[in-house]
């Protein structure tokens, strides 16, 4: 399957500048850990949502479906009962918030000073470029929720095979994001197994 027709588009122009505008904005009142005001609140840090909202659901909606080789030939094994199906929803359902969450302006990425991993940036760094580069952050948050709602639309659909390939597409959402803004010096798309 090709992931590249999932690879982040580029936003319009004029977006970019208005959103990295109004970034600019909020942050020069309030320095760059700063909380928006208005309609959210963004207290919650990024690296918390991947953890608690993030990881988890998109396991789920990754593991609802497997594929095994037997002497019969491949097995596909996927949710059974209505409430099997219904708990993969949830977690896609969640998942798809989680990716509108990502782009609530003004969100910290981490608690400043925390060391990075190898080849990763640090905190500081990722919200330097997240500042700096907005609109391509917001799109990257879209193209995620856009493989989400297909994964929705296929377990809807009780289709196995297109949950699996949601699943593919949803990876590749989540990869387009952190080889950008977490560890953009590892390029090569097949040295990018970590997620
Ligand atoms: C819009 C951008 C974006 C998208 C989309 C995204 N991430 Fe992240 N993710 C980040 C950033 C930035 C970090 C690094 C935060 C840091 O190191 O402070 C991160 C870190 C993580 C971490 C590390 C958490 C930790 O405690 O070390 C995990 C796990 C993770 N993401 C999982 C995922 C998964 C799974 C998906 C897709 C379903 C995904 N992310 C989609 C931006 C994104």
């Amino acid at each position: 399957m090709s992931h590249d027709d999932r690879r982040p588009r580029r936003h319009p122009m004029r977006s970019v500048v208005i959103c990295a505008a109004g970034f600019v904005a909020l942050g020069a009142g309030a320095g760059i850990y700063a909380q928006a005001s208005g309609d959210f609140n963004p207290k919650i840090t990024i690296i918390e949502i991947m953890d608690s909202m993030v990881m988890p659901n998109a396991q789920i909606v990754w593991d609802a479906v497997s594929y095994d080789v037997t002497d019969k030939g491949e097995k596909i094994t996927g949710p059974k009962t209505d409430e099997d199906w219904q708990k993969v929803r949830w977690a896609a359902v969640t998942l798809a918030e989680a990716a509108n969450n990502l782009a609530v302006p003004g969100r910290t990425v981490n608690k400043p000073g925390v060391k990075p991993g190898e080849g990763e940036l640090a905190p500081e760094a990722i919200q330097k470029l997240i500042a700096a580069n907005r609109g391509a952050w917001v799109a990257h948050a879209k193209v995620l929720y856009e493989s989400v709602s297909e994964a929705i639309r296929a377990v809807d659909a009780k289709d196995l095979d297109k949950v699996s390939e949601a699943g593919g597409n949803i990876d590749s959402a989540c990869e387009g994001c952190h080889l950008q803004f977490w560890y953009p010096d590892q390029n090569k798309p097949d040295q990018n197994k970590k997620k």
